[in-house]
């Protein structure tokens, strides 16, 4: 190999490098200047507008959070993501950009009705880790349950 092959081959494999290095860190740096990070900012609806209106069918109670906790924490994997108390930092969310949703987080808590979580549990939430749980792992029933769930979850400290 002639030393001019030898320096474009290593000048090329230099911009390879550098060009996933900046792919890598602009899918994990999270600073609010980054207009990726921004689109998946927490006051971005995730659901389409209608969604807001549909009630929780089950109504609350000590069973229908017990049955939530346990397809939360069982057949529905909700905590490899979002983590058992929450916090998001479940194995499988912290690896993701945007991370899994926190539910002790307040705001989240405010910011979203009930039909607007059962959306994004039925249908996903399009270029995140989150994606469709009904009908495949757990039905709607089981959905209701998990949101009075999570609705447990938030706290006023978390804001
Ligand atoms: C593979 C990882 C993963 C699993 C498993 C997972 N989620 Fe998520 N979930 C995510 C990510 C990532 C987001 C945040 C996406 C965003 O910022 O829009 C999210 C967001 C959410 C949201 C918030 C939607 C909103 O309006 O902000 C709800 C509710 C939710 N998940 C419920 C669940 C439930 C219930 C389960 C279990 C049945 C579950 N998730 C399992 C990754 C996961």
């Amino acid at each position: 190999m002639s030393p001019m092959r030898i320096f474009f081959t290593l000048a090329s494999m230099i911009i390879i490098f550098a060009a996933l290095i900046h792919v890598m860190t602009n899918a994990f740096l999270t600073t609010s200047s980054d207009p990726m990070v921004s689109a998946f900012d927490l006051s971005r609806p995730r659901a389409p507008s209608d969604a807001r209106a549909i009630k929780n069918p089950i109504p609350v109670s000590g069973d229908a959070i017990a049955n939530g906790k346990a397809i939360y924490e069982g057949k529905g994997n909700c905590y490899v993501c979002h983590g058992i108390g929450g916090y998001g930092d479940g194995e499988g969310g912290v690896m993701l950009s945007p991370p899994a949703r926190n539910f002790t987080d307040i705001q989240f808590q405010r910011l979203r009705t009930d039909g607007e979580l059962f959306w994004s549990i039925k249908y996903g939430i399009p270029d995140t880790g989150m994606f469709s749980f009904i009908p495949r792992h757990i039905t709607e029933d089981e959905a209701w349950m998990v949101i009075h769930y999570i609705r447990t979850l938030g706290h006023e400290d978390r804001s």
